[in-house]
Formats: C-alpha cells, structure tokens, sequence
C-alpha cells in the first residue's frame, strides 16, 4: 500500500512537472511570437559587389540612414532616396524618370518605423533584383530598366553598375560642392569605395 501511495505521489509530480514545463514552452513561444517585428534588424554594413573584379565596396548602411549623410549635412538619407521603389506608384511619379513602385499596387512608404513594425510591408528588394549586372536578366523584371533624361534622347541601361555608381557617387558629388572636406567618394575615386577583399 505504502509503495502505490508513494509511487501515486511521484507519479502525480511527474504529471504536474510535464504540465508546467509545456505552458512554459507555450509562454516562451507566444512571448518569441509577439517580440518577433522588432528583432528583425535593418543590415548595418553591407558588402556590395563580392564578385567585382576591381574590389567589393563596403558601405556603410546605418551611417547613411541614421546619421547625418544628407547633401546638406543635417539630418539622415531618407530610405526611398535609395530604395526608389518602396512608396506608392503616386508618389514615385513626382520624381521622373522614375516611375516603378515595387511591389506595383504598395500603399506604403518605406521608413524606419514602417519597417521596425513590418518588415515584410516595408518592402524592400535588393538592388540588384532589379538593376542585374549587364547581359543578365533581373529576378524581379523581365528585362535591366532603362531611363531616358529629359535633358538628353539617350536611353540608358540601369545595370548594376549604372544604378550603384549614380546612386552613389552622384550623392557624393553634390556633397563635394558644399563640403570639400567630404569622405564621401566621387564618381573617379574607385579604389576608395573598391578594395580587394584581405
Ligand atoms: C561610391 C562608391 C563607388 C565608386 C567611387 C566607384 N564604384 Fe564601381 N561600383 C560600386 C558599387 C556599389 C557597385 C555595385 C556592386 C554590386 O553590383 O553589388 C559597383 C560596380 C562596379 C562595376 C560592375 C562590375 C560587375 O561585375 O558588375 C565596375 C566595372 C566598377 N564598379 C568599376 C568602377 C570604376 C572603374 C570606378 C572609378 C572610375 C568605380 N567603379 C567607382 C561603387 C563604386
Ligand atoms: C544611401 C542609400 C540607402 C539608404 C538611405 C537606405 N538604404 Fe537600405 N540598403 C541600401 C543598399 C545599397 C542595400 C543593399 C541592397 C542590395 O543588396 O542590393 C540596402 C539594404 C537594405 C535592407 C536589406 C535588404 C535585403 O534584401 O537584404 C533593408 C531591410 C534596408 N536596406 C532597409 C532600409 C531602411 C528601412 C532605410 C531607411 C531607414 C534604408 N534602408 C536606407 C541602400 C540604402
Ligand atoms: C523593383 C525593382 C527595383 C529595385 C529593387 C531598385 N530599382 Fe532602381 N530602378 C528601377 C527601375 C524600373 C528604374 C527606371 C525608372 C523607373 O521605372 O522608375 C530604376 C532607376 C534607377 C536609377 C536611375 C535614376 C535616374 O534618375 O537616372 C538609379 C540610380 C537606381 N534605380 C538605383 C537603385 C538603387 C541604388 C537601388 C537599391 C537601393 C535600386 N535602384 C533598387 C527598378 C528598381
Ligand atoms: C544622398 C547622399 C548619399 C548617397 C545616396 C550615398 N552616400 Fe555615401 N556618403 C554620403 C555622405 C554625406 C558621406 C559622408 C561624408 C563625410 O563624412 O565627409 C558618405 C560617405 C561614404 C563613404 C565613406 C565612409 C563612410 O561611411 O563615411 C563611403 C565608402 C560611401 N559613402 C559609400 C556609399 C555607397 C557605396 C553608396 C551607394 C550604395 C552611397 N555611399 C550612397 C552621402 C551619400
């Protein structure tokens, strides 16, 4: 008799044990579901360009959307001067050539707060989805896009390099006009932005 009562007190323990232990996965999952959003991070150094010959670019993401990296040296690059196609269609229409919104029917516009709270609305695409290296095609489009100029007839092909480097070395010239002190690289300082991977 002792031995059913000891055995029914130690099975009893057992069962509890179980009990608890499984609301506290449950707990921990529903806690790990509800902080999800805020711990996906926004990359802070980006390694452009592994496979360039001249040297990949380090780019120093959080510098230029956190910090003081405008031309004007006051206040953070807003995300859609980069990534141009996540805000609505309307919105990327004021500023031609541009024109695309990704994706096409997006009410949003990209932010830092917008995606802390959703990163999926967020929508972001690596440049390169879109803008492939010349003679491929992208993921996201059928073909490389192509800009004209108003002040030119040309057509350009917005490959890779074309994309990155006006993108780029065009914010830095303007920033070379007010700062001459600038760290910012220019368009013909290649080896400044390229270096061989040690
Ligand atoms: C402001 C930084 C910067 C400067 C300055 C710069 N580049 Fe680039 N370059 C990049 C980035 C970023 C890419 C795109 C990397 C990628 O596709 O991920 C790139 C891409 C390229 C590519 C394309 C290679 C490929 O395989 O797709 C070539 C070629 C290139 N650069 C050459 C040059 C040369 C030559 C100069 C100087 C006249 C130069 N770059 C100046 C940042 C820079
Ligand atoms: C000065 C240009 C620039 C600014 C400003 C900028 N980004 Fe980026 N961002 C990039 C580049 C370049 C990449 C790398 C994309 C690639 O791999 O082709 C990137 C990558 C990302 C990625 C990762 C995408 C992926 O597919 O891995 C996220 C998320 C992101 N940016 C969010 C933001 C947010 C949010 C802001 C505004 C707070 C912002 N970015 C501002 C240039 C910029
Ligand atoms: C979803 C596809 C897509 C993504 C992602 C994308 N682009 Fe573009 N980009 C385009 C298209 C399409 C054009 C041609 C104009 C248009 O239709 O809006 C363009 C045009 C450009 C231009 C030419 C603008 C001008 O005034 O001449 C630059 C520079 C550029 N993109 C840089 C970038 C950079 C840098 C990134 C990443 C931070 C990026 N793009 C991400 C599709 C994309
Ligand atoms: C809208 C303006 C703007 C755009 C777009 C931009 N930059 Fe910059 N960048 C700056 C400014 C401002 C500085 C800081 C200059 C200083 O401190 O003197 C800078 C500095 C840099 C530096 C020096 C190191 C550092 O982080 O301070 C590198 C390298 C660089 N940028 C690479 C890039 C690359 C690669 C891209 C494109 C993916 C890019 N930048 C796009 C404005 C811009």
């Amino acid at each position: 008799m002792k031995r059913i009562i000891m055995f029914t007190i130690v099975a009893s323990f057992l069962v509890i044990g179980f009990l608890v232990s499984n609301v506290d996965i449950s707990l921990t999952r529903a806690l790990a579901q509800t902080t999800e959003p805020s711990q996906v991070k926004i990359p802070e150094v980006i390694i452009l360009g592994k496979d360039v010959k001249l040297g990949q670019v380090t780019f120093n993401h959080v510098n230029h959307n956190g910090g003081k990296y405008s031309i004007d040296g006051t206040s953070p690059i807003a995300c859609i001067e980069c990534h141009h196609t996540a805000q609505p269609a309307a919105d990327v229409a004021k500023h031609p050539p541009l024109k695309t919104a990704w994706p096409a029917d997006r009410t949003t516009t990209l932010t830092a707060e917008l995606y802390a709270k959703d990163a999926k609305a967020g929508g972001v695409a690596a440049c390169r989805d879109c803008h492939a290296k010349a003679g491929t095609v992208p993921k996201l489009l059928d073909k490389i896009p192509e800009v004209k100029h108003e002040s030119s007839t040309a057509i350009m092909s917005m490959t890779n390099q074309q994309a990155f480097h006006r993108n780029c070395a065009g914010c830095h010239t303007e920033v070379a006009k007010v700062n001459k002190a600038t760290k910012g690289p220019t368009t013909m300082q290649c080896m400044v932005c390229h270096k061989k991977a040690a």
